[in-house]
């Protein structure tokens, strides 16, 4: 079926060379599924327009059996900045899981500690082999998350540091080794260290999915986590108010420089699910990050009702996905919209580049 997507692509003109899509070298994956059918173009010439070239390749996609929708993926708009992108740099470990994960923000408290545990507790849910590291080393969430508070510490066993687990998922954060109220302070030799340790140096085992819960900005962890292990992708939480979103972009760019593709967009807090009524209300405007994430050309993931459920939950080191409301069905659609784009992903990794 790629070969016939790929073919229909021939009455596209590439507007950076001149040449029909498919003979443009531009081409490094495309994949259909559900009726989905997404292209990933390598960087166009700057100036091109993005818009129109995206309208012809639906056009040209949609003639197709089968092809309902299109999803065009362009580098350049995941690859903000002068610098072209630079391939990961080799990293110092192997890839502690199938697929290692990076859930991150530009701003503090949109929720991305309370969306990385719920995704990772609906990946343990569908029976896969999951971990959760939590990168946030100055301001850990994971102890509280997943109640563990009280907890003696990481041992180390079999020359490596033994996670602890919770909910099906194993764990590891800096707040297992300091106190709950603990000040840290870190030297960015120490962060970086901290973090490789625990990508590199914890026995995770085979671990089907590695969610790792990033501290909010554009810091020493981030790039310490894009250079310590091959992550898969990064899946940025955002809530619909304009100035959330708009540092969202910013720690996506962050990744960027790295040449680490963005899974998607996760909306958190979209709208109030009324524990009482069942009625929503859409407080700050729903649907904003849907269309950013269509302009920055990322896949939107989905859509978290604020829900004071979530909070309870987290106070109490339960996780809301492992029952069964609306919550939790909403956490289980993103992770699977999300596991699709890591295999999407993985498969147009450089490998598997489908040119002439
Ligand atoms: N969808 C939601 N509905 C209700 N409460 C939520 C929701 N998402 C998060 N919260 C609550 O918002 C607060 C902040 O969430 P959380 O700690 O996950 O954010 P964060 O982005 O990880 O913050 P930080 O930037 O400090 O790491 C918590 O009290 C959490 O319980
Ligand atoms: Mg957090």
């Amino acid at each position: 079926m790629t070969d016939v997507l790929i073919s229909a692509l021939n009455g596209v003109i590439d507007p950076t060379s001149g040449q029909p899509l498919n003979k443009s070298g531009r081409i490094d994956g495309i994949d259909l599924k559900d009726g989905v059918a997404t292209l990933i173009l390598k960087p166009g010439a700057d100036g091109e327009d993005i818009a129109a070239l995206r309208a012809r390749i639906d056009a040209a996609l949609t003639a197709l059996d089968g092809v309902e929708r299109t999803r065009t993926i362009i580098e350049t708009t995941l690859s903000r900045g002068s610098s072209k992108p630079q391939p990961q740099q080799s990293s110092p470990v192997a890839a502690p899981a199938r697929f290692v994960i990076a859930v991150a923000s530009g701003k503090g408290g949109v929720g991305k500690s309370t969306v990385a545990a719920n995704l990772a507790g609906a990946c343990a849910k569908m029976g896969l082999k999951t971990g959760l590291m939590d990168a946030d080393i100055y301001g850990p969430s994971a102890p509280r998350l997943f109640g563990l508070t009280d907890v003696p510490g990481l041992k180390k066993e079999n020359g490596g540091i033994e996670p602890l687990e919770a909910h099906g998922v194993k764990l590891v954060s800096m707040g297992f080794l300091v106190g709950e109220r603990d000040p840290v302070v870190w030297r960015a030799p120490m962060v970086t260290g901290a973090i490789r340790q625990f990508l590199g140096e914890v026995n995770w085992g085979d671990l089907d999915v590695l969610i790792i819960d990033m501290p909010p900005g554009t810091g020493d962890v981030q790039l310490a986590v894009a250079q310590g292990a091959p992550i898969s992708g990064t899946v940025i939480v955002s809530t619909p108010q304009n100035l959330a979103l708009d540092d969202a972009k910013k720690a996506a760019a962050l990744f960027d420089r790295t040449a680490i593709p963005i899974l998607g967009v996760l909306e958190n807090m979209s709208f109030f699910l009324c524990p009482s009524c069942g009625e929503t209300s859409e407080i700050f405007g729903r649907g904003g990050v849907r269309a950013e994430a269509e302009l920055i050309g990322a896949p939107f993931l989905g859509e978290i009702p604020l829900h004071p459920e979530l909070r309870e939950a987290s106070d109490e080191g339960r996780l809301v996905v492992s029952g069964d409301g609306p919550v939790a069905k909403a956490f289980e659609r993103a992770a699977d919209a999300m596991l699709h784009q890591a295999a999407a992903a993985q498969r147009a990794a450089p490998e598997i580049v489908f040119e002439d």
